[in-house]
């Protein structure tokens, strides 16, 4: 434990992705890793609109978990009777940390006053913030914390230090900025003082999201603005060793995507086609173990629609112990 009563084993943490962090993939990627290099994981979001989560609901969002690093239960809403009945249902199903989502840009939640949407008014994010604190305190004592993940803003950073103090303010216990703003959506281009001036305006440890683009990137985001923590989203996709700094090599490369595959195939309503859209959605990002060479060799992975073919690719290139080490 490094900070506070926050379960986390390392500073570095993997961010929550819609789509991508489910079960499946979140277990592999944390069995890749010792708790001192990958300091823990989030869900993908889970929506609350009409009702609140059912404890079974929460525990499936959840999966099994049976890795030492920790896995943080991440709600989006906008109702915070509902948000903090979900909440209690989080406890109840065993989450460890309760995050809410301040940043989600998608119309469906901005629609709906969720996620980013929430930007815009920091003295009902504190409201959120103070209701799920205390739903979860009620629930389970001072055992799980809960935790914020904001943008830098809606439109612009000017009110970033606000908006920081927000989640403080309602008894958050942890902070994460994604120095982009709503309206920057996934812009290259980032703004590293957004993050430092989130740190400074509050006491609670911060973690620093955006842009982080490899291991190296990991401390110097924290030297550069102070942070805590720093957690990485899609470059983790494209490595999922990032966090650990490891050099794979081609054959171990594609051995993750085969696993990836066959776990995916292995869940209940799981198939090939599903398999091979996950797998690109990978591969759209990947640069492990030089794999993906260059924009050709992209495309040629990208283009493959035959899910046998795709599949065979890779597991001949993983069984490759000669050319590929
Ligand atoms: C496909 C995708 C899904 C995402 N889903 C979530 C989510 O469920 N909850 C959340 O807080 N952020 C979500 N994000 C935002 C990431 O957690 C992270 O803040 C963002 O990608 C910036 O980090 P990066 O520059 O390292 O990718 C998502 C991002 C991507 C690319």
């Amino acid at each position: 434990m490094l900070v506070s009563n926050l379960p986390f084993t390392s500073p570095w943490l993997l961010a929550p992705m819609e789509g991508v962090t489910d079960p499946v993939y979140r277990g592999l990627v944390l069995g890749l890793h010792r708790p001192e290099d990958l300091g823990g994981a989030f869900t993908e979001f889970l929506r609350i609109s009409q009702r609140p989560a059912k404890t079974e609901e929460v525990a499936r969002h959840m999966g099994p978990s049976s890795s030492p690093i920790p896995v943080g239960l991440q709600l989006m809403g906008s109702d915070r009777e509902r948000m903090a009945d979900s909440a209690r249902a989080a406890i109840r199903a065993g989450a460890v940390l309760v995050d809410i989502n301040f940043g989600c840009p998608a119309k469906g939640a901005l629609k709906g006053c969720a996620g980013s949407g929430m930007l815009q008014d920091p003295g009902s994010m504190e409201s959120m913030v103070k209701a799920i604190a205390d739903a979860v305190r009620e629930e389970s004592g001072d055992r799980v914390p809960v935790t914020g993940k904001i943008r830098a803003g809606y439109n612009d950073a000017n009110s970033v230090a606000d908006l920081a103090r927000a989640v403080e303010q309602g008894g958050a216990q942890m902070l994460t900025v994604h120095c982009r703003t709503r309206a920057e959506g996934y812009c290259p281009e980032v703004d590293w003082t957004r993050l430092a001036t989130a740190a400074q305006a509050v006491g609670i440890p911060v973690c620093a999201n955006g842009g982080i683009e490899s291991h190296a990137d990991l401390d110097r985001a924290r030297q550069e603005t102070g942070c805590s923590f720093a957690m990485i989203g899609r470059a983790a996709l494209g490595n999922p060793w990032i966090f650990s700094g490891e050099e794979v090599s081609t054959q171990r490369a594609a051995q993750f995507l085969v696993d990836y595959w066959d776990a995916i195939v292995a869940t209940p309503r799981g198939h090939a086609r599903a398999a091979n859209g996950k797998v690109k959605q990978l591969l759209r990002l990947w640069s492990a173990g030089d794999l993906v060479p260059d924009a050709e060799a992209r495309t040629v992975w990208l283009r493959e629609t035959d899910a046998p073919a795709q599949i065979a690719r890779l597991r001949s290139i993983a069984a490759d112990t000669e050319s590929h080490t």
